[in-house]
């Protein structure tokens, strides 16, 4: 291979790299149960899913979802878990159509709304879907008016009765639970409410278990991506300017590494420094982090300060933790020292 395709294929290796922590893992195996409990006639196990904008919800799903592909079988097409988006703006006949025509009906947008819902749920009970993933759901809100477009939802109940179809409805914390606060029917099918947060940067609590999911998904991202940090300051101080500069937000974690990692293979250093960071920083984030100061600016041998910045700015979790699913955490001071 000559050295430019090299490079090529290095950068298209960083845009592909999907990181599994603990969390994520925590929520397939939860979703995974809800597939599984899918029984005709029984009532489903559906699953609500909130979590700010960046923190990897459509990933994981995508990634769930990718796994169960449909397949063409002398019966016809078996598509175990179906992925779809609400539409937007949204109504009841925007909803069933995009379904239909996702699922490779013929005249997805033909018919009255009752035929097209009936359509809709005998090709669910006929293809063998078991789960149904619903992101932005959010949609549902009428952002103009601030209200619930309730017709959908309570389609939307509807479906999931008729099918005995598994939904996991995914969108913005807080809108996910007000859609369901408003339709008490629809609420009682989701027995389980999750959360997918921001990473929390709190090294002073022994074994916190989304603390050590931080500092192992940097590290994943340093093998997975082939690049060392370099050894300039010390993996706390790192950690913590890593937090401050990201937020501990996934999607801004990953754009600014991709790119320190990208300056690293056109510099052909093995490395990732703390001015690749600075620059990555200034480039990829500092207008998105709303002129936030550029941690990675701070010179070597100093401890940068984050003046009122909150390491755990997410919300407290209201959501339920499955016992018995979590993986035990590795010590974090045994983590961070390896
Ligand atoms: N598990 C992961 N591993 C690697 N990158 C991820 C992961 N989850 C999210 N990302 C990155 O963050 C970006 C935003 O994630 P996304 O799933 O769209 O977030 P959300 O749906 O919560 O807004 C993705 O495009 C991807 O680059
Ligand atoms: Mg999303």
């Amino acid at each position: 291979m000559n050295e430019k395709s090299d490079i090529l294929t290095q950068i298209q290796s960083i845009a592909s790299v999907l990181i599994r922590t603990r969390r994520f893992n925590e929520l397939e195996a939860l979703i995974r149960e809800g597939q599984a409990l899918t029984i005709v006639g029984a009532e489903p196990h559906c699953i609500a899913l909130e979590g700010q904008t960046g923190v990897g919800k459509t990933t994981l799903l995508k990634s769930y979802a990718n796994k169960f592909p449909a397949e063409q079988s002398q019966l016809g097409l078996i598509w175990p878990v179906f992925y779809v988006l609400t539409p937007s703006p949204v109504t009841v006949k925007a909803m069933v159509s995009s379904m239909l025509e996702q699922l490779g009906d013929p005249a997805p947008y033909r018919g009255t709304l009752p035929h097209l819902t009936s359509r809709l749920i005998n090709f669910l009970i006929r293809c063998e879907v078991k789960l149904v993933i619903l992101d932005d759901i959010q949609h549902i809100i009428d952002v103009d008016r601030d209200r619930i477009v309730y017709s959908v939802s309570d389609w939307l109940k509807y479906i999931i009765k008729e099918s005995g179809v598994a939904f996991v409805i995914v969108g913005i914390t807080g809108k996910v639970s007000r859609i369901l606060d408003a339709n008490s029917q629809l609420s009682r099918l989701f027995a389980f409410r999750e959360e997918l947060r921001a990473f929390h940067w709190r090294p002073e609590i022994q074994d916190d278990s989304e603390t050590l999911d931080y500092v192992s998904f940097v590290l994943s991202v340093e093998k997975e991506l082939n690049r060392p940090f370099s050894d300039q300051i010390t993996r706390t101080e790192l950690l913590k300017r890593l937090h401050y500069a990201t937020g501990g937000v996934i999607a801004n974690l990953m754009n600014l590494l991709r790119y320190a990692v990208y300056i690293a293979i056109k510099d052909n250093s093995d490395q990732i420094t703390l001015a690749m960071l600075e620059y990555a920083f200034n480039r990829r984030l500092s207008a998105h982090m709303k002129g936030r100061s550029n941690p990675f600016a701070a010179s070597v041998g100093t401890t940068f300060v984050a003046e009122g910045y909150n390491y755990t700015n997410s919300p407290e979790s209201t959501g339920r933790r499955v016992k018995g699913r979590q993986e035990r955490p590795a010590s974090l001071s045994k983590t961070l020292t390896s």
